[in-house]
């Protein structure tokens, strides 16, 4: 039997994983000592949010928390993905646990759960050596299908990788639909050095204080799309992603065989393990999602910018050697502790109360 102090554990474990903008579209309920995950529908379904590739992702990361954690309390984990997808595509997972009798496991990657954080600082110092290099891809090999490629400086792949992921970050801020769904997630009202329990925290983002004003303004898309007609979205597209990579020392992407919602489920899953291996060794990660959930094609953007779409998987095919691109992540060591990690929603406000 588990303990209330156990679940409780758990349940801390399971909500510090990381999501996209923040969203933490997670619910719980516990069935005994089985634990059910549910994708909340008040919190996911955003148009990069198709097919739920982006919620399945933080979906996999908290599943991976609740079993790294469970491990190191001492009991083993049995994992079973979207038990009833037809009729209920929402019910991700169902988790057991059961004591184990087994040695307790290294326990490094759980004590790094509370300390992970997205960190977008730049630029960040390296090298990132071989040895962790491997074993933060041993990491995401665990998990089946997926697959950690690192992408070296000078490399034909890395180029077309770094051309991938500016088309994708630009056309965040060329796409209303793209524009709108990125700025929502801010909550501008908390100021630029403020934070709040959901969605993008300013201070997170780590904008600098001369234009914060503008990028504030940006919001309003007649402003935005005034500013791309000068070339805006290129630059926001550099500032946010192509500079930060250029002024990193590691760049890795992970790849998975399959697209379906099981294979989504392992890429979380596999990202979780490499960014906890990774915050134990004290390296600082930013993942960037929009190329690879952009070359998924499940996203509906605007017809204009379609073919993008096709340019931006083929280059992530390419990079990895067969399958699909999903998360870019660049990596380094940062001077000093990142103190903007994102907030939470209190622990009883995950709780699944029935068809909500
Ligand atoms: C599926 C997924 C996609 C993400 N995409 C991005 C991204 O494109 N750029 C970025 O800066 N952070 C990205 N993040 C990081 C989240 O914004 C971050 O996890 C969230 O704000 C919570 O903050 P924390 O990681 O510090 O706990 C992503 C996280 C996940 C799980």
């Amino acid at each position: 039997m588990l303990t209330p102090r156990d679940k409780n554990t758990l349940l801390e474990a399971a909500v510090a994983a990381p999501s996209a903008d923040n969203s933490q579209p997670w619910l719980y309920r516990w069935m005994g000592d089985a634990l059910d995950l549910w994708i909340d529908a008040r919190r996911a379904g955003k148009p990069s949010d198709a097919r739920y590739v982006l919620s399945d992702l933080g979906l996999g990361a908290c599943i991976e928390n609740l079993c790294i954690q469970a491990r190191a309390l001492g009991y083993t984990d049995k994992v079973q993905y979207l038990p009833d997808e037809e009729q209920d595509p929402l019910w991700v997972a169902r988790l057991e646990f059961s004591p184990s009798n087994k040695e307790p496991p290294d326990t490094a990657l759980a004590q790094a759960i509370p300390r992970r954080c997205t960190d977008r600082r730049f630029p960040w110092k390296g090298p990132v050596e071989e040895a962790l290099r491997q074993a933060l891809a041993a990491e995401a090999s665990q998990l089946p299908g997926a697959r950690l490629v690192w992408l070296d400086p000078g490399s034909q792949q890395r180029h077309a990788v770094l051309k991938a992921l500016q088309t994708a970050e630009s056309l965040r801020f060329q796409s209303r639909r793209l524009h709108h769904e990125l700025f929502s997630s801010i909550c501008f009202s908390a100021g630029r050095k403020g934070a709040c329990p959901e969605g993008l925290s300013p201070r997170s983002l780590g904008i600098e204080a001369p234009v914060w004003p503008f990028f504030k303004a940006l919001r309003h898309w007649p402003l935005m799309r005034a500013f791309n007609a000068i070339g805006g979205a290129r630059l926001m597209g550099l500032r946010s992603a192509v500079l930060p990579v250029r002024l990193s020392p590691g760049l890795a992407l992970l790849c998975i065989e399959g697209e379906d919602r099981p294979a989504i489920l392992a890429a979380g899953r596999a990202l979780e393990r490499v960014w906890l291996r990774a915050t134990a060794a004290g390296l600082s990660i930013q993942p960037y999602a929009a190329p690879g959930v952009l070359g998924l094609g499940f996203v509906e953007v605007e017809a204009r910018f379609q073919d993008r779409l096709g340019l931006i998987r083929q280059a992530l095919e390419q990079a990895c050697s067969g399958g699909c691109g999903l998360l870019l992540l660049r990596m380094g060591r940062a001077a000093g502790l990142n103190k903007n990690r994102g907030a939470r929603r209190p622990l009883s406000s995950f709780e699944w109360r029935g068809g909500e």
